[in-house]
Order: C-alpha cells, then sequence, then structure tokens
C-alpha cells in the first residue's frame, strides 16, 4: 500500500468559510538563490460569517521570525503549516521565512529556470512561499517589495517605484489594487528583456504591454504580441470586459509544468506556448501560442476578477475561459474547422478520461491533489457544458447572463450554484436539472430510432448514463439535440433546429413532410455525448455529400472510415471501404470547400478511439490489429486516390512570404495531410523534395512526419538534429516525433535512446512530455506486447516523481485504460502501477493516480 493511501480527502461537503479574512498584505522579498528570505506583513480580520482557529499554510520553509501586533509568538509548526493564538478582534501578522529556490525541481511555488527566479502558485503554491491562508476565498491587496541583483524585478499590478541601494541591490515596488487570491501571486527575476507595445481600452486608459524574454529570444515575441492586443480588444467588444491596470506582463521561462498561468497583470508562459518564429514554429504552434495567450487574458475577468471560492469550483473559471478562447479562435479562424479540433480532442481526451478510472464529474466532490483534476473533463467538458447552456437559452441570453454574472460577482469568489442563478435570473428557467452535467461523471450515450408514418417523421431518442457499480442509477439530463432533415434528393427540408430532450425517452415529430427525409442528428456536436444512430455507409455517404452542417458532415466521413476500420481489423469485407473511399474523393475535389476542413477528412480516427470503440463493444482491442488495419486503410487512399492527392499538393502551394494567419495555415493544413498520403505512393520523392526546400518550420516538420510514417526520412531526421540541435524548443518536436512514430516493436528503444541524447533533460517538463508523452500516444507502440514502454514509462515516472511530482502525476495517465486491454497486457500493466505504488517516498500526486487507476 502506498504510503499516500491515507493521505487526506478533501470534500466539497465539507466546505466552511475562512476563519480570517485578509486585508492587506505586503511582503518583502530578498532573493538569493538557496536562501530566499520573504518577509510578510498581513493585516487579519476574524470572518464575521464564520469561526475556527486561526491557521495559516505553509510547506517547505523555514520560519525565522513571527510576531504578532509587534510581539513575538512561537507558533506551532507541522509540515502543511501553522497555528498560534491570536488576539480577538484584528490584528497584524509579520513573519519572515526562508526558502530555497534553487532546489525546487517541482517547479511549485518559487524556483528558478536557467538562473531566472520564477513562481507558479496554482493552485497551492503560494504555502511555499509564505506562511498564508492559501485558498481561493481569501482574496486581498497585494503590495510586494523584491529585491534582487537581478535587472528586471517583477511582480503583479503596477510599479509604484523602484531603484538601487548603495550596496548595488536592485529593487522594486509593486501595488495590486484588486483583491485577489493568492494563487494569483507571482514574481519573477531575471537578466530579461522587454518587447514592448501599448494598448488604450475603449474607455481611454493606456496599458503598457510587456513580453519578457531573454536577449535571444526578442525576435520571438512579435506574434505573441499581435495576438495579445486581439484579445483584449475581441473581450472588450465581444464582453464588454476592459483590462483594469496600467501594465500587462507576460514573461517566457523554459522550465514550466503546464502552457501558462493567467497571475495577475503578471502572465507566467512556457516558453514553447509564447515564442514563435516562421522557421522554428508550425502552422499548429501558432494557432496554440494564439489560443493560449486568449485564454490567459481571457482569465482576467473569467478568473480573476471573479474567482473561484474553493477548487472544487475550477471549472467555473477554466470551463468558462476554454469557452471563451474557443469563441475567439473560431472568431480569428474558422467556426467549423474549430469545432471539429475541438470535438476531435474532447473524444481523444475527455471521452477516455470518461470511460476508465479517471472519470469524475465536472464538478468534483472529493481529490487527494488538487492538481491531479486539471483535467480534459474540467476543461473541455466545463467547456461544452456553457456551450449547451448558450445553445439553449440563445445568444441574447446569454449576453445578458454573463452580464449579470459579471455584475453579481466581481471581486467575489464564487461557485458553480452563483454562474447557473446568473442564468436563471435572465431567463427564468429552472436550470436544476441542467445542473447533473455538473454533478453526474460519464458520458452520456444517446440512441436513437426512426420511424415515418405518411408525411410524419419521428425521432425516438433514449438516453442512458451507465454509473460504476454500487453507485445510484444516473437522472436524466437536459440535452440540446440539434436536428437538421435532408431530403431524398439532398435538399434541406427542415433547417437546423434545437430539440430540448430531458426525459429518459422523448420522441421529436416531424409533420407534413413531402417525402422520408434522412436526419442529421447531434449538428455542430451540440451535446458531449456519443450517439449511436442506425445506419449504413449509403446513408452515410448521402451525409457526407449532401449535409449542410459541417461538423456532421465530417463525422459521417468518421463514420465510414470507422468502419471501413473495423472491417479490416476484424478480417472482413463490407461496402463500407468502397463508399468511404468513394464519398472522400468527392470531397477532396470540392473547391468551395475550407481546405483545413479537407485536411482534416484525410485524418483517420485514431487507434485509440479505435481500441475504446471495440472495449465498449465487449472485446479485447489487439493494438498490433488496430495498427495494421490503419495502415491498410491509409495505404489504400494513398492508391485510390494518389493522383488526385498530388493535385491537391500542387493546387494548395503557397507562393511568397510565411504567413500564420488561417488562409495560409489552412492549405498548408491540407498539403501536408495530403503530402501524408503521397509518400506512401511516391517513396517519399516529393515529401523529400519538400523537406530539402522547406522555408517554415510547418513545411518542413511536414515533411519529416510523412517520410517517417512512410517508414523514411532516417537522412532528413539527422539533418534536422544538426539543423536544430542549439533550439531546445525545436529539438522538443524531433523527439516527439520519433517516440510518436516510432515502429511498433521499436518505441520503447526509440524512447530509450532519446531520453540520453545530449539535449535531452530529465528536470525539463517539456522534454519529459515530448519523450514520455508521445510514447504513451504511440499506441501499437505504447501497448507493444512485450510491455518494454510499460517498463520505461514506469521507470521514468519512479524517477520523474522524485523531482517532479505533478509532471510524474500527469504523464501517468497512460496507464489508465489498463481495464480495455487483454489480460496479458492488464497483467503487465498492472505491475507496472503496482511497481510505482510502492515506491518509498511516493508523492501524494503519483500515489492519488495510482490509487484512482488500480482502485
Ligand atoms: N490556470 C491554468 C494554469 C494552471 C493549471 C496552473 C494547473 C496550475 C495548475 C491556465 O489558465 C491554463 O488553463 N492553461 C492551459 C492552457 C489553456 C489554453 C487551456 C495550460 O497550461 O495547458
Ligand atoms: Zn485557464
Amino acid at each position: 500500500m502506498s504510503p499516500h493511501a491515507h493521505a487526506p480527502i478533501i470534500r466539497l461537503a465539507d466546505y466552511t468559510p475562512p476563519a480570517y479574512l485578509v486585508e492587506t498584505v505586503s511582503l518583502t522579498f530578498k532573493l538569493a538563490p538557496n536562501a530566499t528570505r520573504v518577509l510578510s506583513r498581513i493585516r487579519f480580520v476574524p470572518n464575521p460569517a464564520s469561526s475556527g482557529a486561526f491557521f495559516l499554510n505553509g510547506e517547505n520553509m523555514r520560519l525565522i521570525s513571527a510576531a504578532i501586533d509587534g510581539v513575538a509568538v512561537a507558533p506551532e509548526i507541522t509540515a502543511q503549516g501553522l497555528t498560534c493564538p491570536v488576539p480577538a478582534g484584528a490584528f497584524t501578522w509579520e513573519a519572515e521565512v526562508e526558502i530555497d529556490p534553487q532546489s525546487n525541481t517541482a517547479l511549485n511555488g518559487l524556483y528558478m529556470s536557467n538562473g531566472m527566479f520564477c513562481s507558479q502558485c496554482e493552485a497551492e503554491g503560494f504555502r511555499q512561499i509564505t506562511y498564508y491562508p492559501d485558498r481561493p476565498d481569501v482574496m486581498a491587496v497585494f503590495d510586494v517589495r523584491v529585491e534582487g541583483t537581478l535587472p528586471v524585478l517583477l511582480s503583479n499590478g503596477n510599479l509604484t517605484d523602484s531603484g538601487k541601494t548603495e550596496a548595488g541591490v536592485n529593487w522594486a515596488q509593486w501595488h495590486d489594487p484588486w483583491p485577489k487570491p493568492s494563487y494569483l501571486f507571482a514574481l519573477v527575476a531575471g537578466d530579461l528583456v522587454a518587447v514592448s507595445d501599448a494598448f488604450t481600452t475603449k474607455s481611454g486608459r493606456d496599458v503598457a504591454l510587456n513580453i519578457y524574454v531573454r536577449s535571444g529570444d526578442a525576435q520571438s515575441c512579435a506574434y505573441a504580441m499581435e495576438v495579445l492586443k486581439r484579445s483584449m480588444r475581441w473581450d472588450e467588444e465581444t464582453y464588454g470586459r476592459e483590462y483594469d491596470l496600467d501594465i500587462f506582463n507576460i514573461v517566457a521561462v523554459d522550465d514550466f509544468n503546464m502552457g501558462a498561468m493567467e497571475n495577475k497583470g503578471l502572465n507566467i508562459f512556457n516558453s514553447r506556448a509564447v515564442l514563435a518564429s516562421p522557421d522554428t514554429a508550425t502552422d499548429v504552434e501558432y494557432a496554440r501560442i494564439e489560443t493560449i495567450i486568449a485564454h490567459e487574458y481571457f482569465h482576467n475577468w473569467t478568473g480573476n476578477r471573479i474567482t473561484c471560492r474553493d477548487w472544487f469550483q475550477l471549472s467555473l473559471k477554466e470551463g468558462l475561459t476554454v469557452f471563451r478562447d474557443r469563441q475567439f479562435t473560431g472568431d480569428m479562424r474558422s467556426v467549423s474547422v474549430k469545432r471539429i479540433e475541438d470535438a476531435i480532442a474532447l473524444r481523444a481526451g475527455q471521452f477516455k478520461e470518461d470511460s476508465g478510472p479517471l472519470s469524475h464529474p465536472v464538478r468534483p466532490e472529493s481529490f487527494v491533489e488538487i492538481n491531479n483534476f486539471y483535467t480534459d473533463t474540467i476543461y473541455r467538458k466545463g467547456a461544452e457544458v456553457i456551450g449547451m447552456l448558450k445553445r439553449l437559452v440563445g445568444d441574447a441570453n446569454y449576453a445578458k447572463a454573463l452580464d449579470h454574472y459579471f455584475d453579481a460577482n466581481d471581486g467575489k469568489a464564487a461557485t458553480i450554484e452563483d454562474w447557473l442563478s446568473a442564468f436563471e435570473a435572465v431567463t427564468g428557467r429552472d436550470l436544476s436539472q441542467f445542473k447533473r452535467w455538473y454533478e453526474q461523471a460519464g458520458t452520456p450515450r444517446l440512441s436513437v430510432a426512426e420511424s415515418w408514418d405518411d408525411g410524419t417523421f419521428t425521432l425516438h431518442f433514449e438516453q442512458s448514463l451507465p454509473q460504476p457499480a454500487g453507485q445510484e442509477p444516473a437522472k436524466p439530463m437536459v440535452l440540446p439535440i440539434a436536428v437538421g432533415l435532408i431530403g431524398p434528393h439532398g435538399n434541406e427540408v427542415l433547417p437546423t433546429q434545437i430539440l430540448e430532450m430531458t426525459e429518459a425517452k422523448q420522441s421529436f415529430t416531424f409533420t407534413d413532410l413531402a417525402a422520408r427525409p434522412v436526419a442529421s442528428i447531434l449538428r455542430g456536436f451540440s451535446a458531449p455525448l456519443i450517439l449511436e444512430q442506425e445506419s449504413n455507409s449509403a446513408k452515410q455517404a448521402f451525409l457526407l455529400q449532401h449535409d449542410t452542417d459541417p461538423f456532421n458532415k465530417w463525422e459521417a466521413g468518421q463514420a465510414l472510415a470507422r468502419a471501413s476500420l473495423r472491417a479490416r481489423a476484424s478480417g472482413g469485407n463490407d461496402d463500407s471501404e468502397r463508399a468511404y473511399l468513394a464519398a472522400l474523393g468527392d470531397v477532396l475535389r470540392d473547391q468551395n470547400l475550407d481546405p483545413a476542413f479537407r485536411g482534416l477528412m484525410l485524418a483517420l480516427p485514431s487507434e485509440d478511439e479505435l481500441a475504446q470503440a471495440i472495449a465498449d463493444a465487449g472485446s479485447a482491442p489487439d493494438p498490433a490489429v488496430l495498427h495494421q488495419a490503419k495502415a491498410g486503410l491509409r495505404a489504400a487512399i494513398a492508391a485510390q486516390h494518389g493522383p488526385l492527392l498530388v493535385d491537391i499538393y500542387q493546387q494548395n502551394q503557397i507562393t511568397g512570404p510565411y504567413s500564420p494567419a488561417a488562409d495560409d495555415a489552412s492549405k498548408r493544413a491540407l498539403t501536408n495531410a495530403a503530402l501524408a498520403l503521397i509518400a506512401l505512393n511516391d517513396t517519399g520523392v516529393i515529401a523529400e523534395n519538400q523537406y530539402a526546400n522547406a522555408s517554415n518550420m510547418t513545411d518542413q516538420l511536414g515533411a519529416l512526419s510523412a517520410l517517417l510514417r512512410a517508414g523514411l526520412g532516417q537522412q532528413q531526421l539527422a539533418a534536422f538534429e544538426q539543423q536544430w540541435q542549439h533550439d531546445p524548443l525545436v529539438m522538443n518536436k524531433w523527439f516527439s516525433l520519433q517516440a510518436q512514430f516510432a515502429a511498433p516493436e521499436k518505441a520503447a528503444n526509440v524512447a530509450q535512446a532519446l531520453v540520453k541524447h545530449q539535449g535531452f533533460t530529465a528536470s525539463n517538463p517539456n522534454n519529459l512530455r515530448a519523450v514520455l508523452g508521445a510514447l504513451s500516444a504511440n499506441h501499437a507502440g505504447f501497448h507493444y506486447d512485450d510491455g518494454a514502454s510499460y517498463a520505461f514509462l514506469a521507470d521514468w515516472l519512479i524517477r520523474t516523481d522524485k523531482i517532479n511530482p505533478q509532471i510524474a502525476a500527469r504523464l501517468s495517465g497512460g496507464f489508465a485504460q489498463w481495464r480495455r486491454y487483454d489480460a496479458a497486457r492488464q497483467a503487465l500493466m498492472t505491475a507496472q502501477l503496482e511497481r510505482m505504488g510502492t515506491q518509498p517516498g511516493l508523492s501524494r500526486n503519483l500515489g492519488e493516480m495510482i490509487a484512482r487507476m488500480l482502485g
């Protein structure tokens, strides 16, 4: 049993308001790599709405001195924090602690990355910086003074003063007027340069914008800066939200556990989520930067001005902010392509999470380690739930409800109830049934049968939500089902309507129809569920050809591809592949379709998705067979459409300088998708040519991955390493391509070699993700039957857990689906889980993950 099997379980039901509130806090940092001193002066007031003992969180620090109202005190200290007798009314707490940023390899709290001081406090990192009530419902105005030898000293809010002492120490004084929880605190000190710009808000406030980077990276900030300004304008125009400080700072750091963090006025970014130049970043990475800059900026209102009462409410800020960044990206690029990409990601990540032992509701009821709950369910399903709400109440009511939400909760730490009540107030609707989307775990299934009777067409729906053994059966959810009807000749006879399903079984009737229509159900993926409909390849091919809804048009192609792959995997033969190949040709030839959409049409369902479908149907998937089925179908597409693919490839070439904007990126998405198939036909001639002549990273990497997926490209791989070994961000691509596309029997060895590469740093989260994350994503390689990849991943998780428990816990998810597979693989995976679980000193993070996975 793991040492953390008894780690305390935190429950939503046990929430109590804080016993003391903080009026003001002032901090002084005397920076030194191994011995930073933090002086705190905090004004506490008893909370009239609560009672309880005085407790301050504090971990991994040494208390030097403490005083209350100027009188020294000797608190009782544990590994989690301290308690101390306090006066009856308000009082001032002063303390000095010493912390060791240089030894902080967990990258949580204050740490160092390549000579720079950097903080990460969400969710519970501030308690490693000083003693404090480190919970999001304690909001306070912060004053921060930073003293150090490094030239750039940053914290939240506005800079009020700065200078240099006689001893040559730099200092800077920051004031953040907006009350905030401790998780939004940030501090950066480094030898950095600022790329600067300015923004004037709609009410005329001038905001200085800075992106702080190492001097060599200053050329790679232009795109992020442009996106930041677009995000600021968009939030004003779309949500009426204006920025509220004189400065907005962004800092890039190489060692960072996540993508980026929304600290008030001082966003901190993983360098790979902010730096971009045409020759080093792909279109996909530019798009990612656009999303993430916008996301963290949008948090200023949905997260910072209105924060979460407790961490169970995490989706209140994350789900909503993801929903907002999706809207932004849709406005900047293509709404329908974005919708399809998000549906792919939801199915790949969230449906998968829901199908195994890590399933949990959008608002969880308990956790051991909150960092294990920054999941696709909180983020992506949380965003889907907001999309459904908007669909149900309509755009105008959504806008009113958001205004109401901002008005009613500004400056507060809010809950999902506060969120829903804004919608109830504005619409008069009762959302108690809708709230089940936040409470019930699992992916609903919706089955549909059709009947036709003399001009009347009926859809008979039945919803279900399987619950784990021993749990109460789920209650019916509110499902917005977008439906359109298409006439037998392909004309739309009924444009999209939202059917609102609230019962377990419910039928919807359409009358006065001249002929039996074909139903297009769940248009736009209007609810995050698994649709089970009787269909056949003729109907799917019909929808692929005629559906006016881009999502369902794409979905029809996926359904045909899935059926074709299943037929191949079971050695059978059905008509779906013929129908699929024919219909695919028509779509590819259709010049009216967005190139990116056509590129998506060329992407087959993942092996992981197929494995899940087979497991759902009651069989154990064979990863090797699925891998072959997919390779076989790709070869069949390449064989049947060879000349067409080359045509498309040539017609969509771009001349002129690189632009990351949607139009060009869309074409490159199509040409590179085509290239991956062409390379199966032409022994890589065109791909080699593209590689040799590429003038941007998208085309260079597109060519390299096309070659690798065709079993070619060793020479280009070596050339790429030569060219980019000086650039750690680019080398991550080189690592992950190899781990992801290694042949199944070689994957573990390839990964083993990569971690020995001189460019691989075991303490760097990006490097770990590039190898371990990519290996887990190589379905046939990770599940190769000798179990070598399982052992390799477990070895590295054990090693990583000692350095960085958050990353180890995150990357352990590769094992979560072990129950899907055959007995031999189950035994191999559970053996590794148990081996990890018995490691001395196992972290609470990885310990909880293993307990849940084995649970
Ligand atoms: N608040 C999070 C960052 C975070 C997550 C900090 C977990 C601490 C623990 C941030 O707003 C976020 O969600 N970042 C995402 C990217 C975003 C575009 C979804 C990330 O870092 O991946
Ligand atoms: Zn976020």
